[in-house]
């Protein structure tokens, strides 16, 4: 069977019941920072209290930047305390255990995080909490972690899934985001939860839940098992795609994947292209900051995954965009922005180098209407915004716009709006009222 996106995105099904959570906690994005895509297996205490002091000295706690979450090799491998059945933390890495750091993280006001996987090993080969739900759970909540980052890894053979999902990506894809080569496809209309993969991660959920700690949970399971059907009813984030990387090429293709997934968005549920890159390998300025707008306007996690005490001014200044953050986090309306117009190609094709151009969405806190527009070619092109074709903007013929990135307030634009952009870089818009 080949499951096509735009039936996909045609069947607007998101599960109705969230993962509502006490104050607020999972309603809008997580904002904050994690240590892999900065420093992969090679953490401890002194690079995590290092970011926690520069989110505070840089000001992204004042933004909302308030997560500071561990990765995986936190712990020691092969074991677990032989009495309580715990997970035992590293003290070679972390003197004082995993609630020292939790004390230090929340006395400059902000949060932390954890890592595990729903299998019995993690990624990078520690212990993990298939089967040890509860007593990890409980470790957790006890230890004062603030959000569970669960990855799929380790997983025995009798847990997993009947049948294979389509993820689609770069290496796998069919025309149009189908997987044609999927070796054991699920028939039509099949159940997925009924599948392991649900099984092992509402385990966790539930674990979660029976604590009297409010803990954010992100599953990790990188798009297996249509989990954006159930990713709502199970987490408050859910990774859509396979893992991020440090250049434009996994950059584009999460994009594409997440710009079909975008009805799922909504207040208590999230799909997640994974970790921000901003700041990392060698993307240029402008996909640097294409990157970060595009993942604020999909209202995903944003999560920064570079060391905060070498980051370029640069690179902070685009961590920092407040119009792109007031968007992101719209207490008010939680739809994310959405495609109106392919560009490049024509609208609905599945294009890993070339996803959709031109993306529009409401705002309440910026009181208007924000466009971007991405020049997904590798040489300078136009693009142009036609008010026209923007659907919450085709009754006027002229608006006030700001331009998102330098703050410049571009007058009473008339018809359209064109912009020159370097090879992936975006234009990002503030469209305010009619004039
Ligand atoms: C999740 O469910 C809530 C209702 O509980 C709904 O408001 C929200 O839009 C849903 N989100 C998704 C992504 O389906
Ligand atoms: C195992 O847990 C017990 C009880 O909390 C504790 O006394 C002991 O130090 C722990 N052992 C290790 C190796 O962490
Ligand atoms: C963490 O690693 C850094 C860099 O290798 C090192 O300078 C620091 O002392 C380490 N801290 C701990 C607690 O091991
Ligand atoms: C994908 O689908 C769209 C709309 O149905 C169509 O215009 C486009 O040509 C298709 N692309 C491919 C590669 O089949
Ligand atoms: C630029 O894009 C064109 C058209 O997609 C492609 O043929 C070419 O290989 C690309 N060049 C580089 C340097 O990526």
């Amino acid at each position: 069977m080949l499951t096509s996106l735009s039936l996909a995105a045609l069947a607007f099904l998101p599960s109705a019941n969230a993962l509502v959570r006490k104050d607020g906690v999972g309603r809008l994005p997580a904002l904050g920072w994690n240590s892999w895509n900065a420093f992969g297996c090679d953490v401890n205490s002194t690079k995590i209290m290092t970011a926690a002091n520069e989110i505070v000295n840089l000001g992204l706690k004042d933004l909302g930047y308030e997560y500071v979450n561990i990765d995986d090799c936190w712990s020691v491998e092969n074991t677990r305390n032989s009495t309580t059945q715990r997970i035992i933390p590293d003290t070679s890495k972390f003197p004082d255990g995993i609630s020292g750091i939790a004390d230090q993280v929340h006395q400059l006001g902000l949060k932390v995080g954890i890592y595990s996987s729903a299998g019995e090993t993690t990624c990078a080969g520690y212990p993990a909490s298939l089967g040890y739900e509860q007593v990890d759970a409980e470790a957790f909540a006890e230890w004062g972690i603030d959000y569970l980052k669960y990855d799929n890894c380790g997983v025995p053979s009798n847990w997993k899934d009947q049948y294979a999902a389509c993820v689609p990506s770069s290496s796998t894809d069919g025309a149009n985001g189908t997987c044609p080569d999927l070796s054991d496809p699920a028939p039509a209309g099949y159940d997925w939860t009924q599948s392991k993969t649900f099984t092992r991660y509402t385990a966790m959920r539930d674990a979660l839940l029976a604590q009297s700690r409010t803990i954010l949970y992100s599953l990790c399971d990188w798009g297996q098992a249509d989990v954006n059907t159930w990713g709502n009813e199970t987490g408050n984030s859910w990774r859509m795609s396979e893992d991020i990387g440090a250049n434009w090429d996994r950059i584009s293709l999460i994009a594409n994947e997440n710009s079909f997934k975008m009805n799922y968005v909504g207040f208590w549920g999230h799909p997640d292209p994974d970790m921000l890159e901003v700041g990392n390998g060698d993307l240029t300025a402008e996909e640097n900051r294409a990157h970060f707008a595009l993942w604020a306007i999909m209202k995903s996690p944003l999560i920064i995954g570079t060391a905060l005490d070498s980051i370029s001014d640069a690179n902070l200044a685009i961590l920092k965009n407040k119009y792109l953050i007031e968007f992101n986090q719209d207490p008010i309306v939680g739809r994310s922005a959405h495609p109106y117009k392919w560009g490049y190609n024509p609208d609905w094709t599945f294009d890993s180098d070339h996803p959709a151009e031109y993306w529009s969405g409401p705002s309440s806190t910026l009181k208007g209407t924000l466009v971007l527009m991405l020049n997904s070619e590798n040489v300078t092109s136009t693009r142009t915004a036609v008010w026209k074709e923007v659907p919450e903007l085709k009754h006027h013929n002229a608006y006030r716009v700001i331009d998102a990135w330098s703050g410049k307030n571009l007058g009473c634009v008339k018809k359209q709006y064109s912009a020159s952009l370097a090879s992936h870089d975006a234009s990002v818009l503030v469209v305010k009222e009619a004039c």
